[in-house]
């Protein structure tokens, strides 16, 4: 009966090892982690001063767009992409596809983050204090 138990004990010894070994912790070389969900996804300098429609424009986006574009707009992991980005330049994403892409929502299709819904209760003075926002962050870190 004691030995019964001792033999148990050790097995339950030996799985609990192999176990750890499975799954302890990598090497340190190996391939670097990609960010984790919800980290910031580009480095934002913030102006020192933003004009008074783009500080209007600030309130709207961080009660609005922040929660998937996250603060200053730098993005977050699994959820929204920086649009302080080259992708989001004037040129490749002028005014107008802010209001649609705040009115229709916006297609999977640049991220791997899923649609974008449409944004509710939004009035044209909100979009448009966003997007002089945006412009202006955009601007600080060279993005024209
Ligand atoms: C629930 C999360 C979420 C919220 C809230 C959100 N977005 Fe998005 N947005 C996304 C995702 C995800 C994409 C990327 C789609 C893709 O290209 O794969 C995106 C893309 C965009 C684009 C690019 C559109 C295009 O034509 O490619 C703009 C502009 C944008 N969002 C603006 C905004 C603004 C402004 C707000 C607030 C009013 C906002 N978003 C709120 C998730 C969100």
């Amino acid at each position: 009966m004691n030995k019964l138990l001792i033999a148990g004990g050790a097995a339950l010894v030996i799985a609990a090892g192999v176990f750890a070994m499975q799954t302890g912790q990598a090497p340190a070389e190996t391939t670097p982690q990609p960010p984790e969900q919800g980290a910031p996804l580009a480095n934002v300098t913030v102006p020192e001063t933003l004009s008074q429609r783009a500080q209007l424009g600030q309130v709207a986006f961080e009660a609005t767009c922040a929660a998937c574009h996250g603060e200053n707009a730098v993005g977050k992991m699994g959820f929204g992409p920086p649009l302080v980005h080259k992708v989001y330049e004037p040129s490749h994403h002028g005014d107008m596809a802010f209001v649609i892409a705040a009115e229709r929502g916006v297609r999977q299709h640049h991220w791997p983050f899923g649609d974008m819904p449409p944004q509710q209760g939004l009035t044209r003075a909100d979009m448009a204090g966003i997007i002089t926002y945006v412009r202006e962050l955009q601007r600080a870190n060279g993005i024209n």
